[in-house]
C-alpha cells in the first residue's frame, strides 16, 4: 500500500510516499525557518501562507523522488491536528482535493501519533527493514508543543503515563535559546552551543516531582534567566531592531556571558529528568522497547543519556530494553511519519469521511476513538 502523506501543522511543508507503513520512498520537507527566524518563533499567518505556496511543489517533488505518478498512490494521508489552525487547513483541504480527485481513501492523522510511528520507518537507501518495535513499549514524545510519556500496548493503543505540567521540552529549549540570544529553532542551537561547554559548570534545578511520570520545565527556565540577568546590558530605548535578524541586532549582553556552559548545563538539566523518568517507567512496566519521538529526539545527548540510564537502572544481570530512535530526518516534522502512521490507522478501519475537520488542540487518543476515524 503506497501512501502519500502531507504535513502542514506548523512551520514545515512536507510530503512523502511510504510503502506499507515502513519503507520511505520519498520524503520532502520545505522548511519555513527563514520565514520565521527574524521573529524568533513561528508566526501563524505566515506559516499558513507559506504552506499555500509550497505544498503543490513539495508534493510534485515527492512523486519525482519516489519515481511515481499520482496514479500509483493508493491512499492520501494528512495531519489534522494538533497544530496551528490556519496551517492545518491548508494541508487537510489539499489532501481532500487529492483524495477526491484520485478517488482514493483519505486518512486524517494525529500529529503526535505520527511522531511515534516515525520509529517504524526505514530510511530510503537502507537495504532491509529492521524489525518493528516490540510491544509493550514506552515512548517519550518530546516536541515543541508536547512532552508525554506513553505506554503503547499495540497499534493504536496508548496509555498516558505522564506529561509536562507547564512548558514542553522543545519549548524549554526554544525559550532558553531566546534568553541566550541564540538562533531559532532553539533546540539545535542549544545543542551546538552545549558541545563546547561543561554540563556541570552551572547548578540548575531538576523538577523531579516525586515518583510520578510528570515533568516541569518552567522553574529551570527561570533559574537560567537568573544566571543570565547580571550580564544583560540596559536596553537601548530608541532603537527598534525587531525587524533585524537576531545576529544583526546590537549586543544585549556585556562580555563574559558563559554561553556554552549555560547551554550545556541547561541541556543536561532537561535531559536528566527525561532520561531518569523514561527509564524508570520502562523498567517498572516491563517494556520490550523504549522509543524516543518528536523534534527533541534529534538531540544526541538525550539519546545517549536515555540509553545509559536504562543500563544503569536495570537490575544487575538483566538486559535493559533496547532504545529505538527514528533516523534524524524523521524526528523533526516530516510527512513520512504521517504516511507511515496512516497504514496502521487504515488497517484498523480508520478511513476519514469527506466531512473531516481540523483539530488544533487534538490530544493523543486511541485510534478509533477519534471522530474522524
Ligand atoms: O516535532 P517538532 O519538529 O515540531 C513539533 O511538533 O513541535 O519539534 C520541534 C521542537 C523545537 O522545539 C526544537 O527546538 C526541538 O524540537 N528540537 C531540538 C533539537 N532539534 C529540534 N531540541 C533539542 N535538540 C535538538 N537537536
Ligand atoms: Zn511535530
Amino acid at each position: 500500500m503506497r501512501v502519500l502523506g502531507l504535513e502542514t501543522s506548523c512551520d514545515e511543508t512536507a510530503a512523502a510516499v511510504v510503502s506499507d507503513g515502513r519503507r520511505v520512498r520519498a520524503n520532502v520537507v520545505a522548511s519555513q525557518i527563514a520565514l520565521h527566524q527574524r521573529h524568533g518563533g513561528v508566526v501563524p499567518e505566515l506559516a499558513a501562507r507559506g504552506h499555500v505556496t509550497a505544498l503543490i511543489p513539495v508534493v510534485r517533488a515527492a512523486l519525482v523522488e519516489a519515481d511515481l505518478t499520482m496514479a500509483d498512490i493508493d491512499v492520501v494521508a494528512v495531519t489534522s491536528g494538533p497544530g496551528l489552525a490556519g496551517a492545518l487547513l491548508v494541508g487537510v483541504n489539499a489532501a481532500k482535493a487529492l483524495a477526491y480527485g484520485l478517488d482514493k481513501p483519505l486518512v486524517t492523522i494525529n500529529h503526535l501519533e505520527a511522531h511515534i510511528y516515525a520509529n517504524w520507518l526505514t530510511a530510503t537507501g537502507t537495504p532491509e527493514p529492521v524489525s518493528a518495535p516490540a510491544f509493550p513499549l514506552v515512548c517519550l514524545l518530546v516536541s515543541g508543543g508536547h512532552t508525554e510519556l506513553i505506554l503503547m500496548t499495540g497499534h493504536g493503543h496508548y496509555t498516558h503515563l505522564g506529561r509536562t505540567l507547564d512548558d514542553a521540552a522543545g519549548e524549554a529549549f526554544d525559550k532558553a535559546a531566546r534568553l541566550l540570544a541564540l538562533s531559532y529553532p532553539g533546540g539545535p542551537a542549544i545543542e551546538r552551543a552545549a558541545a563546547g561547554g561543561n554540563p556541570d559548570a552551572v547548578a540548575l534545578p531538576r523538577a523531579w516531582l516525586g515518583d510520578n511520570h510528570d515533568f516541569s520545565f518552567s522553574g529551570l527556565k527561570t533559574a537560567l534567566l537568573r544566571e543570565i540577568d547580571p550580564y544583560r546590558l540596559p536596553a537601548e530605548p530608541t532603537l527598534d531592531d525587531s525587524a533585524l535578524f537576531p545576529e544583526h541586532r546590537p549586543p544585549i549582553f556585556r562580555a563574559g556571558l558563559p554561553v556554552a556552559d549555560l547551554a550545556a548545563s541547561f541541556q543536561a538539566a532537561v535531559i536528566d529528568v527525561l532520561a531518569v523518568k523514561t527509564a524508570r517507567a520502562a523498567l517498572a512496566l516491563g517494556a520490550r522497547n523504549v522509543l524516543l519521538a518528536g523534534g527533541v529526539a534529534a538531540n544526541a545527548a538525550l539519546r545517549a543519556r536515555v540509553s545509559a540510564e536504562l543500563g544503569a537502572q536495570a537490575p544487575p544481570g538483566s538486559t535493559p530494553p533496547p532504545l529505538r530512535v527514528p533516523p534524524l530526518e524523521y524526528c523533526t516534522d516530516n510527512a513520512a511519519m504521517v504516511a507511515g502512521a496512516a497504514y496502521y490507522v487504515l488497517r484498523q478501519g480508520g478511513q476519514a469521511g469527506w466531512e473531516a475537520d481540523i483539530h488544533p488542540r487534538l490530544a493523543l487518543v486511541a485510534t478509533g476513538a477519534g471522530t474522524d476515524r
